[in-house]
């Protein structure tokens, strides 16, 4: 495929040496032992935490930006002066730290994650960061699995809404500009699927599952223009993912028709000899290159065998200008050549602005979820005396949630203090972190407001768990504080959803706050208190068991289904054939009712509109997140027995009512075919405007 600056880039390919071009394939972390003339030599193409906190540099009295400007340096002391590219862990913010992608996705709100990955670019990049290493775009079907925190949930298509908009927001139209630093889709693909949500287990997914549910958010984040895509560590179908030539060229390169370059993960190329399908580090980097692996991090095997491979004729020279070729395309597009340094005045000037606190904030509040606000309980309004008792009524840096290398403690406003803030005039706070003092404290106030769940180790890279209920000790809290009989609302911080199902039936009200980030404190008190009503819903299945996981809205039917009247139909003997939650569910502050849906044609050509009216029938303004569903009754291949394709947040006043109005394409309804073809098949289709993936109001169309 020709490309805009290939002429130049072949230039400079033309000039170097096999060392020099092996040197482009490799990405080490930054330390104190890194070797100076390494960097001379062109012997690396890139380094990750060379700037940003924690990166065990000893230049403690260096800012961020100087520190990278130090290595970049070296590097262009190299005969070619090829720039190198810094790279780092920039997940959900960098030192404003936003919710949790897992959370953001329950904002169903895109947009937002688009400014908020926006400020995360300006941010890093003020410190030297180029590229970070999001957004991860893997769904997740079991929440034991730490990494589900990471991720934007179950759902294929708002997984590819969200997919788009970070992308776009970290790269901006061309993120050669200063303030924007390209964005890598990890972990391409199925790492979501690792066996019992044991994080690096093996995986099988079938290729329709595998087309229909885990590539698509990719093929957005490609369509969308993502410059790198990172290689994920599970060996799939019996294929490790970082030597996986079919996904990796003939599906990425050949299909889609990526040009950026593929990273491995941490080691993985080295991993593949652990896999068994190497059997040495020069066997693992030839097969991983070959597959279409063009940068290794940090394992050094493409640094320490490429060459002798390509001495003995084992490698060939035109793959390894291919990957050489790539890598020099994304510095190009960059601008690294003509600036590889970073302007060390910015980071002062670009970080932790107010206005993106308040974005912070926003999106905070955005995605927390109401799950149950019997009598109305919240927003806590008329209580003289309130209780706030639990472990995170001091939390700081606990409330980033996974993977923030670069937040600080010293950022946020804890809950006790933020909600000393928002509380009503008259009302009296009262707090504590022990579960004695809290039975104690209990009988003397008129409401509890309860703060359990996760710390943030509890979830991220290899955290996982085998239980999904609350960590222990604190379901028995929950039990003796609800026996007291006095109004309890219980606020669950989390990665992941958890199991709370004895927990949702005992307290009056259930606020899901995920880990919020910096302004998570203020955006939850303003949600108790009644400045701000919830408007997020679950963007994963909540389970009512450990042992139900996998389940996820998107199921197939079977040929016994739960529906079915029968003994002999899927079920388990102890539980209720259901989740505890579904996808898409979340309550607000009013109520909205949903009538007279219209589908404008019978028959789909091209496309069709489906609309219904929303009411806000409630005595306070809300936001609905209105959502789009569909059913193809009949498949070559069994087909989903609902799927999201468009969703809608709608503000509405109270008494306000509003036709919303969706337009549905025939290639949204495009799957893989029996016949291994991508397309549509024709028949009969229900579809659903819905508040979440069980109800709604039902039509149908054929196409
Ligand atoms: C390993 C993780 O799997 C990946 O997500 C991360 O980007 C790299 N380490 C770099 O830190």
């Amino acid at each position: 495929m020709p490309h805009e600056n290939d002429s130049t880039i072949n230039e400079l390919i033309s000039q170097m040496t096999p060392e020099e071009k092996i040197g482009q394939l490799n990405q080490f972390s930054a330390s104190p032992d890194l070797h100076p003339d390494l960097l001379r030599q062109g012997g690396l193409g890139s380094l990750l935490n060379a700037s940003g906190a924690l990166t065990g540099q000893g230049f403690s009295d260096s800012g961020n930006a100087e520190i990278s400007n130090h290595f970049q340096k070296l590097a262009l002391e190299s005969r070619l002066k090829i720039p190198l590219i810094f790279g780092r862990d920039v997940i959900h913010g960098f030192r404003t730290v936003f919710p949790i992608p897992l959370a953001q996705a329950a904002s169903f709100n895109p947009e937002l994650a688009g400014e908020a990955a926006s400020v995360a670019a300006r941010e890093a990049s003020a410190c030297g960061i180029k590229w970070t290493f999001a957004p991860m775009l893997d769904i997740a079907r079991d929440p034991r699995w730490g990494r589900v925190a990471e991720g934007n949930g179950e759902d294929p298509y708002l997984g590819s809404q969200i997919a788009v908009a970070t992308v776009k927001g970290f790269q901006g139209d061309d993120y050669a500009a200063p303030d924007k630093i390209i964005a890598c889709a990890k972990h391409y693909v199925g790492y979501g699927a690792s066996e019992g949500g044991r994080d690096y287990e093996n995986g099988e997914i079938s290729e329709p599952t595998l087309r229909d549910v885990y590539l698509p958010p990719f093929f957005a984040a490609v369509k969308a223009g993502v410059g790198t895509i990172m290689s994920a560590f599970i060996d799939l179908n019996g294929m490790p993912a970082t030597a996986d030539r079919r996904l990796l060229t003939d599906v990425l390169r050949g299909e889609w028709g990526f040009d950026g370059f593929v990273v491995s993960d941490w080691e993985s190329v080295r991993e593949l000899t652990y896999h068994g399908i190497a059997e040495d580090d020069a066997h693992a980097a030839r097969l991983a290159l070959h597959a279409g692996l063009d940068m290794d991090m940090v394992s050094g095997v493409y640094l320490n065998t490429l060459g002798e491979s390509l001495q003995q004729g084992k490698l060939s020279a035109v793959e390894l200008d291919e990957a050489v070729c790539r890598i020099l395309r994304i510095k190009q597009r960059a601008g690294l050549f003509e600036q590889p340094f970073t302007d060390p005045a910015r980071e002062a000037r670009d970080t932790l602005r107010p206005e993106d606190r308040e974005l912070a904030r926003q999106f905070a509040r955005e995605s927390m979820v109401l799950l149950k606000n019997e009598g109305s309980l919240l927003p806590l309004q008329g209580f003289q005396r309130i209780l706030v008792a639990g472990n995170f009524i001091h939390a700081r840096s606990e409330l980033f949630g996974a993977w923030t290398p670069d937040g600080r403690a010293e950022d946020v406003t804890p809950f006790d203090e933020a909600l000393r803030q928002l509380a009503p005039k008259g009302t009296e706070l009262w707090f504590t972190e022990a579960p004695d003092m809290a039975l104690h404290m209990a009988h003397q106030v008129d409401a509890v407001v309860l703060v359990v769940g996760e710390h943030p180790i509890r979830s991220g890279e290899n955290c996982n768990v085998s239980d999904l209920g609350l960590p222990p000790g604190q379901a028995e809290f929950v039990e003796a504080v609800v026996s007291l009989g006095k109004p309890v609302v219980l606020v669950v911080f989390a990665g992941r959803p958890l199991a709370i199902t004895r927990q949702l039936a005992q307290a009056d009200a259930v606020l899901y706050a995920w880990h919020p980030g910096s302004e998570g404190a203020a955006a939850l008190g303003e949600l108790l208190f009644g400045q701000a009503s919830p408007s997020g819903r679950l963007p994963i299945t909540m389970p009512r068991a450990t042992g139900q996981v996998p389940i996820y809205y998107n199921s197939k039917n079977s040929g016994r289904p739960i529906n079915r009247d029968a003994l002999f139909r899927t079920r388990y003997q102890d539980l209720i054939p259901k989740p505890l939650l579904p996808f898409g569910y979340g309550l607000t502050y009013t109520n909205f009712e949903y009538a007279n849906l219209k589908v404008s044609q019978e028959t789909l050509r091209g496309s069709l509109e489906v609309s219904a009216e929303i009411s806000n029938t409630g005595s306070r303004a809300g936001v609905e997140v209105v959502q789009l569903y569909v059913r193809d009754l009949v498949g070559s291949l069994t087909r989903p027995i609902r799927e999201l394709k468009g969703f809608q947040r709608t503000e509405l006043q109270s008494g306000e009512t509003r036709r919303v109005s969706f337009t549905l394409r025939e290639e949204d309804l495009a799957f893989t075919r029996a016949d291994g073809t991508w397309g549509v098949e024709s028949g009969k289709f229900h579809v659903w405007i819905a508040q979440d993936s069980q109800c709604g109001l039902q039509g149908e169309f054929r196409l």
